[in-house]
């Protein structure tokens, strides 16, 4: 296995309105030394737009796609039929059924698609940078090590006792 292949990852999300839990993707990658792209790409209101994405997403040295989405969160689900790199999916808290909705619609997919299914909202978001980073860290080494660093700071972080 190549120890250190340069790969991005791509974040994509439904809507403007799901940025404000994405930017947590995005600081997270920052933090790690992980080039990203990020992208508003809606399943239902540019279909096209996501059709295209997902058939020329594989020639752009993209390792991860994180896909945020809320409500019937079908987009993940759907780019992750049209490519073959590892989507991450990210719940975003709806206003009706506070996430609940997004979370079982991106968990819940059928056998022979899979989507990596993270926490709704902002853990979601962080955690979908953490593992993204995990999985290029597999052909990675500046990575993973950046990653080791990151979780022993957050390990020293935990007071022993409280304050
Ligand atoms: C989904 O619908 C988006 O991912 C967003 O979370 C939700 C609401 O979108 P807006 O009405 O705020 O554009 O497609």
């Amino acid at each position: 296995m190549g120890k250190n292949i340069k790969l991005k990852v791509s974040i994509v999300m439904g809507s403007q309105s799901d940025y404000k839990i994405m930017k947590l993707s995005e600081k997270t990658l920052k933090n790690l030394g992980i080039p990203y792209e990020t992208k508003i790409i809606s399943a239902h209101r540019t279909p096209k737009r996501m059709y295209r994405y997902g058939l020329n997403v594989e020639k752009n040295n993209i390792g991860v796609i994180i896909a945020a989405a809320g409500g019937s969160a079908h987009l993940p689900g759907m780019i992750a039929a049209l490519t073959s790199i590892p989507v991450l999916g990210v719940p975003v808290e709806s206003k009706k059924l506070k996430g609940l909705d997004s979370l079982l619609s991106i968990s819940q997919m059928p056998k022979g698609i899979p989507v990596g299914t993270l926490a709704i909202g902002e853990d979601g978001a962080i955690n979908a940078a953490l593992l993204a980073a995990s999985i290029i860290g597999n052909t990675n080494k500046k990575i993973k090590n950046k990653l080791k660093s990151w979780r022993t700071l957050q390990t020293k972080s935990v007071n022993k006792v409280p304050k």
